[in-house]
């Protein structure tokens, strides 16, 4: 297969918010507990940290992260985890049908989050919760002190307020699943007033009101309309969630889903457009793409359990196998948003530890990391910068789900500070090795700095606690910088992360 294409330095399409590499983490499973916090683990520091998984955090570079939740958001009260530890009441989770012991709570998920290097996004609870409760929260976070809320956070040994302003107005309020779900007008309603609200207590606070819970809703999109009608004004970004599946093992169609991504943020961005028309407002909001991910290995089995199961403390929950080409879909759908950045400001990998996540561990034993980490992790380590359009000339195919999907996934970020550009490249034909041919524009002299490849595996291949590695980058061959063009055989099924001095 032969692939011609152009990449232009001055094709700009946006500067990339570096909160595009976001992750996401709900007291759900064993995110949490047996998680990134296990006092008692052997890696554990003085806080009950688990010092394996949070290496493998900070090598992820994860710019901020939301917490904590999700659908446990929606019937939390955030007062039961402040406070003396053994004072803290247990709870029964609505949401997940589980104990929460609250032995974590925003004290000490902000240290872990500081010792991380990771800007905290918080969600309040707009389910069973209300504008007062989440003003009292965002004072007792971020006020300096000298008032009722900000003075207990100090009595709870939190002497310094947490440097917050992202904040999340509640979390799938379209869903009839979660606890306290509202219609369209009502939340966008509720939104509004718990914007206004927030927003009096901190200037600078950037809101992310609830879109719809995925493009298959019966209320998609025009919950996003209804909603922004009421609240467009006082907030910054309306969320995004998808999660993807193949359980036909149709790889291609598969793929075909990354395509129908790229259609739903584009409607979206539609609708962003006309609620802004409507209002003549020069503001636009934003998209933060909160949730993603690959979802469906174990989710019927997860689903049967959670229904059923009696409350159990920190069950094993959406505890997903990744497999190598889960890693592909991850690398293609980070490419969308890298290409969508001018409208994707934010995005967050739906989850960062043992619920459908890139880290995964052992109770009492070992963390390992899954296929997904590092597509997730190259992106986050090397797509800072601006997202160039890249012109990729090649052959297409139909599926179910999209038309003229590309063969050969291209994205790249030139990042002007360092001098680098960075393509991510997937290959997704299934048999084809792909003679790409790639004319750099403004790019004298460019020369290859790096390029990483992950190929030749079988597509349901995974990493596991005895073979951690066994699927993860190593160093290519066979590309490479002549006369201006960067050329190369990139072997069918594989992703690459080429990086050339600019
Ligand atoms: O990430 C798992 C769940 O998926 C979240 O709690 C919810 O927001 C979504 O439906």
């Amino acid at each position: 297969m032969k692939i011609a294409a152009d990449l232009h330095r001055e094709f700009k399409i946006s500067t990339i918010d570096d909160r595009l590499y976001s992750a996401f983490i709900e007291h759900m499973g064993r995110a949490i507990y047996g998680g990134i916090y296990e006092p008692g683990h052997a890696t554990a520091d003085e806080d009950g940290f688990r010092g394996d998984v949070m290496q493998f955090v900070k090598d992820l570079r994860i710019p901020a992260i939301r917490y904590p939740g999700g659908n446990f958001v929606s019937a939390y009260d955030w007062e039961d985890g402040v406070g003396p530890k053994d004072k803290r009441p247990v709870r029964l989770d609505l949401a997940w049908r589980s104990k929460e012991t609250n032995q974590v709570g925003i004290n000490e998920f902000g240290r872990w989050a500081e010792k991380a290097g990771i800007d905290m996004m918080l969600a309040v609870n707009l389910g069973t919760g209300t504008l007062q409760k989440a003003r009292e929260y965002v004072e007792y976070v971020t006020y300096p002190g000298g008032t009722y809320w900000s003075d207990l956070r100090k009595s709870h040994g939190q002497e310094k307020p947490w440097d917050v302003n992202m904040w999340c107005l509640g979390n799938e309020m379209d869903g009839p699943w979660q606890v306290g779900h509202k219609e369209a007008k009502e939340y966008g309603r509720l939104a509004d007033e718990t914007a206004k609200a927030l927003r009096g207590l901190d200037r600078n606070a950037e809101l992310i009101v609830c879109g719809s819970s995925n493009d298959q809703m019966p209320t998609y999109p025009e919950w996003e309309r209804e909603v922004l009608e009421e609240c467009y004004d006082n907030v910054d970004y309306i969320s995004l969630h998808k999660y993807f599946g193949n359980s036909s093992h149709d790889t291609l169609n598969f793929f075909g889903k990354i395509e129908e991504t790229g259609r739903y943020i584009q409607a979206i961005a539609g609708v962003i457009d006309y609620v802004q028309a409507k209002k003549r407002s020069k503001r636009q909001v934003g998209i933060c793409f909160d949730e993603w991910n690959v979802w469906y290995h174990i989710r019927g089995q997860d689903e049967k359990n959670w229904k059923s199961w009696d409350w159990p403390e920190a069950p094993a929950l959406l505890e997903e196998d990744y497999n190598f080409e889960d890693a592909l879909f991850v690398a293609g759908l980070l490419n969308e948003f890298i290409r969508r950045s001018d409208r994707v400001r934010i995005a967050a990998i739906a989850q960062l530890v043992n619920v459908i996540a890139p880290i995964r561990t052992l109770n009492g034993g070992p963390a390992w990391r899954t296929t997904i980490y590092w597509p997730y992790q190259m992106a986050s380590l090397y797509g800072r910068g601006d997202a160039l359009n890249v012109a990729v000339d090649g052959p297409t195919y139909d599926c179910e789900v999209s038309s003229d999907v590309r063969y050969m996934d291209i994205s790249a970020v030139h990042n002007t500070g360092e001098g680098m550009v960075t393509l991510f490249i997937v290959n997704r034909h299934l048999t084809e090795t792909a003679e790409l041919d790639m004319r750099l524009t403004g790019f004298d002299g460019a020369s290859l700095a790096m390029h990483k490849v992950m190929e030749g595996h079988d597509l349901r291949a995974t990493n596991s606690p005895d073979q951690p590695d066994a699927i993860a980058p190593q160093d290519g061959s066979g590309v490479g910088v002549e006369d201006g063009r960067l050329k190369g055989k990139l072997a069918p099924l594989s992703y690459h992360v080429v990086r050339l001095k600019v």
